[in-house]
């Protein structure tokens, strides 16, 4: 396996999924916790240094142990990762200054011309005819001499040590980011630096799919796990894996809030308890939980008692599992990595109620957490793997509070049906326009406004709606999906003519920023 030290760059996890794409299993630990011990126990068979914004003319700046150049493994530094390198191997790195040529401050495009015809690291670079390649830089301190060994591989007009390598002992240093997307060979460069540490590419799916079931048994023994399910690809990927690892040891329980959309609770029934036949406890105390929402209408309110009642019924249900020492839960990598820079980290209060905060401590559990090393791409790659239908494992996120925050103003059961009618409308058409893979969340939310309209020769007074479809990447920033006019008007004849309860249809055209995805 592969080790990502970060020093802190925003788009130290871009540099995993480089390398998970090329079938290279890799994990990122923060420079703190990288100590001579760590190393001894990780045995890196290669080691990259990656970016951050902290400068080695400084004293204090953060380094990795000085045995990582002693472990005759190879090792690439980006960035930072560069300047570090130089500076401990005997190089020199100077701060910047942010204006002037040669060796300043750079944010941005720039071309890297070859100055030796280097295999080893730039196979299929500079083959397009232009003789350059485009590469992304962000620094601020730049190295102004290279290391005993080292020799420049490429330079670009501000950065005369753009690529540097000392191949005899396989160490790499760029200054530029290779693994964001405006360095559009980057991927090749570390297919290159990994052939260089022997790698072969072999961390699959089917790969993965066999470690995990192994380590799951190994982990459990002849216990019982409990598995929260809420229908979401996380947890019904873990529950999947952990009934292939253990059979009827798991039990699943799903938890009902009556705030579900149009079939959803029989859909995940039918799907784990008859499909999979995973034994699968129903919590159907959609009772409770709307009885405690009535006549509630602020946002946060209805998030934290749905929260509190959802830690209390699984409890309740999760007691009745005999015998039940583990916890399992879908916890994905980018909710595991340490954060070095404190920002850009995984959002914990949106996650906090899926992971049931607090209740492996309460209970007593201890947690298996089959997936806490895979992205989410990779999580429906192991769905397919198991077979999970495409339909499900490719289908939006939707939230742990449900209808609830799509339904501002207060909450009512009639309102709630209404609106889970012209979802699915909506969601129906999105589907049979061919719409819904390039989507990254469509909903309808039900407005707390009643319009006049005009039905037939009668007059209505109904509830307006709002469709709402984004495009994201995570979910942190959003753009509105740019639906055509014939799309719209369809859409909304349909809902006012399928849906009893409204009487007008707008779109929703914020993004995020300003606006969030949901409306509460
Ligand atoms: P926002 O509305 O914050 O949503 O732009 C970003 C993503 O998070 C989901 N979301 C939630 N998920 N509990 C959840 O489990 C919540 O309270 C919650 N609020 C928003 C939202 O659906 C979108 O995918």
């Amino acid at each position: 396996r592969l080790l990502i030290i970060d020093f802190g760059s925003q788009v130290t996890q871009l540099i995993a999924r480089r390398l998970r794409e090329l079938n290279v299993y890799c994990e990122i630990h923060p420079f703190q916790n990288v100590t001579e011990a760590f190393l001894a126990d990780f045995a890196p068979k290669a080691i990259i240094l990656s970016g951050g914004p902290a400068s080695v003319v400084h004293d204090h700046a953060p380094r990795p142990p000085a045995s990582v150049f002693d472990m005759g493994v190879p090792i690439l530094g980006i960035c930072y990762g560069q300047q570090v390198m130089m500076d401990m191997l005997g190089g020199t790195v100077e701060g910047g200054k942010i204006s002037g040529g040669g060796g300043t401050a750079e944010f941005g495009r720039a071309y890297v011309t070859p100055t030796e015809d280097r295999s080893d690291l730039l196979t299929g670079w500079f083959m397009d005819g232009s003789g350059r390649e485009q590469v992304w830089m962000s620094h601020g301190d730049h190295v102004s001499k290279i290391a005993p060994g080292f020799e420049v591989y490429g330079t670009s007009p501000n950065a005369p040590y753009a690529i540097t390598a000392d191949p005899d002992r396989r160490f790499y240093a760029v200054q530029f980011h290779p693994e964001v997307h405006h360095t559009p060979n980057g991927r090749t460069l570390f297919e290159n630096f990994v052939k260089s540490a022997g790698f072969s590419g072999d961390w699959t799916m089917g790969a993965y799919r066999e470690q995990a079931i192994a380590a799951i048994r190994e982990q459990v023994g002849d216990k019982r796990v409990i598995c929260g399910l809420s229908g979401g690809v996380d947890s019904s990927v873990a529950a999947v894996l952990i009934h292939e690892a253990i059979g009827d040891q798991l039990t699943c329980v799903f938890v009902d809030h009556g705030l579900l959309r149009k079939n959803e609770a029989d859909e995940v029934v039918t799907m784990f308890r008859d499909n999979y036949n995973i034994p699968l406890i129903h919590a159907d105390e959609s009772e409770l939980f709307l009885g405690e929402l009535d006549g509630q209408s602020d946002p946060e309110t209805k998030r934290k008692i749905i929260g509190r009642l959802f830690i209390d019924v699984f409890q309740k249900y999760a007691d009745q599992v005999e015998g039940a020492e583990f916890l399992a839960q879908g916890t994905l990598y980018p909710d595991v990595i340490e954060s070095v820079s404190f920002s850009g980290g995984p959002s914990v209060t949106i996650k906090s109620h899926h992971n049931v905060g607090g209740l492996p401590e309460k209970m007593g559990l201890k947690l298996v957490e089959p997936l806490r090393e895979l992205f989410k791409d990779e999580v429906r790659a192991l769905g397919r793997e198991l077979g999970l239908p495409a339909s499900f494992i490719g289908r939006h996120p939707f939230p742990g509070p449900g209808l609830a925050i799509r339904c501002p103003g207060e909450i009512t059961r009639p309102k709630l049906d209404i609106l889970r009618e012209a979802d699915a409308v909506y969601i129906d058409q999105i589907r049979k326009h061919g719409l819904y893979d390039e989507i990254w969340q469509a909903y309808v939310a039900i407005l707390p406004v009643r319009t006049v309209g005009v039905m037939g020769d009668g007059r209505t007074y109904d509830y307006a709606c709002a469709l709402r479809a984004v495009t994201s990447v995570d979910g942190m920033t959003a753009d509105y999906y740019p639906f055509t006019h014939d799309f719209l008007g369809e859409t909304a004849t349909r809902i006012i003519n399928e849906v009893q309860g409204i009487n007008r249809v707008t779109y929703d055209i914020t993004s995020k920023p300003p606006g969030t995805i949901e409306w509460e």
